[in-house]
């Protein structure tokens, strides 16, 4: 692989052993995906603190060392290091439970005032302590062309797709190198010939609504998987999607299979044209979406859903915008959670306090909701005691939940979701 000359003195140790571990993992890593060189990143998302049992064993195996932790899951390092301060704007995501709420999540104290202890180690370093799968919602929005090393998959669709920059689907050790060198492998959706459109996805019905939306997105990961789609339509998309819609979309091709990247023609940064996103080639497959394709996926993702009495509604994958919350509130002011249910509702840290502050987590839990950041049901794999059913509004989460924990899903709308938190019973169908 080539090397700057920066690169080179990193790698020659002239930062340190932590950076000099660091270079030498991304000239591996980079070498084994057939990277020629690096590129620089100033913008980095990544899993950093620590949350599990297992990591405070292994830091008290250590003498306690947050650095040997970091050493070990972000460098890839049995050898414990100095951690210096990073060298690049870093971004914490989301990671294990809600601090706020260790006894619904199922945690000890102990393990609260570790995550406290981890936390405050990463935001020593230099981490932006955003705690959420939706960076791009609380502060860290990069450009078009920016090169980027971000982890979580719904994240890194976004970035790719709806604000034009460029990233692969890092893992933590890559991330872990980045935050301490500006640099990553320049290899897949850093490289303008793999963003090109392969498949065209032509839309023969009205896609509005989010629910509408999560079902494109489920369909669309299925088909292409981990191929590059234009959502196009003769008749033009229609109501441009929003920040939630796009959110849900691209989180459900992400989840169904790995899409990392996706245009929809007239609406995202590098497809203004049909012809824009494929680059003047010819697509591999031309799929239509009708209303068969929408009722077939509907009736796979609520494949799962047998019992009409539902002990859980989880809103908020990924983490819920202001606006959705805003929404929820509106759905649920007056009405009651059934004593048999429980309805959390996942954000991030920065937007709940402007929930807090708006009177919506008020709203929510006069009601008998909750209002959490952090985590989500997936991540922290905590869902309240005795849940069989849960109802959601997320494909992605109920992708992951019933395989996860074993439960049964229900997907429907915003509003199916709050009804059966309210009533203890799931009353949705296709509509
Ligand atoms: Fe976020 Fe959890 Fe969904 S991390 S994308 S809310 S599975």
């Amino acid at each position: 692989m080539h090397l700057s000359n920066e690169e080179k003195a990193m790698y020659d140790g002239r930062d340190g052993p932590a950076v000099q571990k660091a270079m030498d993992l991304l000239v591996r890593y980079g070498e084994a995906l057939g990277a020629e060189r690096l590129v620089e990143t100033r913008n980095v998302c990544a899993t950093i603190t620590s949350t599990t049992p297992f990591q405070r064993d292994f830091a008290l195996a250590k003498g306690g060392g947050m650095d040997a932790v970091f050493s070990e899951f972000s460098l890839d390092s049995q050898e414990t290091v100095e951690i210096p301060k990073f060298k690049v704007f870093t971004s914490h995501l989301q990671l294990g439970f809600d601090p706020g709420q260790p006894e619904r999540m199922g945690v000890s104290e102990e393990i609260v005032q570790f995550y406290h202890r981890s936390e405050r180690h990463a935001a020593g370093l230099g981490a932006q302590i955003m705690n959420t799968c939706t960076p791009y919602q609380v502060g860290n929005i990069p450009t078009r062309g920016e090169h980027c090393a971000w982890m979580e998959s719904s994240a890194v669709v976004y970035c790719n797709s709806v604000l034009g920059a460029r990233t692969n689907t890092e893992g933590r050790e890559s991330t872990g190198a980045a935050m301490l060198t500006g640099r990553i492998p320049y290899w897949g959706y850093h490289l303008d010939e793999n963003r090109r459109a392969t498949h065209v996805v032509e839309l023969d019905i009205e896609v509005e609504s989010v629910q509408d939306w999560g079902l494109l997105g489920y369909y669309i990961g299925e088909h292409v998987q981990e191929r590059v789609p234009v959502v196009h339509s003769k008749r033009g998309i229609g109501r441009v999607p929003n920040l939630p819609r796009l959110k849900h979309f691209g989180a459900a091709a992400s989840s169904s299979g790995g899409v990392e990247m996706y245009h929809i023609a007239g609406v995202t940064p590098e497809a203004l044209t049909l012809e824009q996103a494929l680059g003047g080639k010819a697509p591999l497959e031309v799929l239509r979406y009708g209303e068969a394709e929408r009722r077939a996926t509907y009736e796979k993702i609520n494949v799962t859903g047998k019992d009409a009495e539902v002990q859980y509604v989880m809103l908020g994958c990924p983490h819920y915008t202001i606006e959705q919350i805003w929404e929820a509130a509106q759905l649920i002011e007056g009405r009651k959670v059934h004593p048999d249910c429980e309805l959390w509702i996942f954000t991030p840290r920065a937007i709940k306090s402007l929930a807090d502050r708006n009177g919506y987590t008020r709203i929510i839990e006069e009601a008998g909701g909750i209002l959490m950041s952090d985590s989500c049901s997936a991540m922290s794999r905590a869902v309240p005691k005795g849940t069989r059913t849960v109802a959601l509004d997320s494909a992605k989460q109920a992708h992951y939940l019933p395989a996860i924990l074993g439960v049964q899903a229900w997907f429907g709308s915003t509003a199916e979701c709050i009804d059966a938190a309210c009533t203890g019973r799931w009353n949705g169908g296709y509509a």
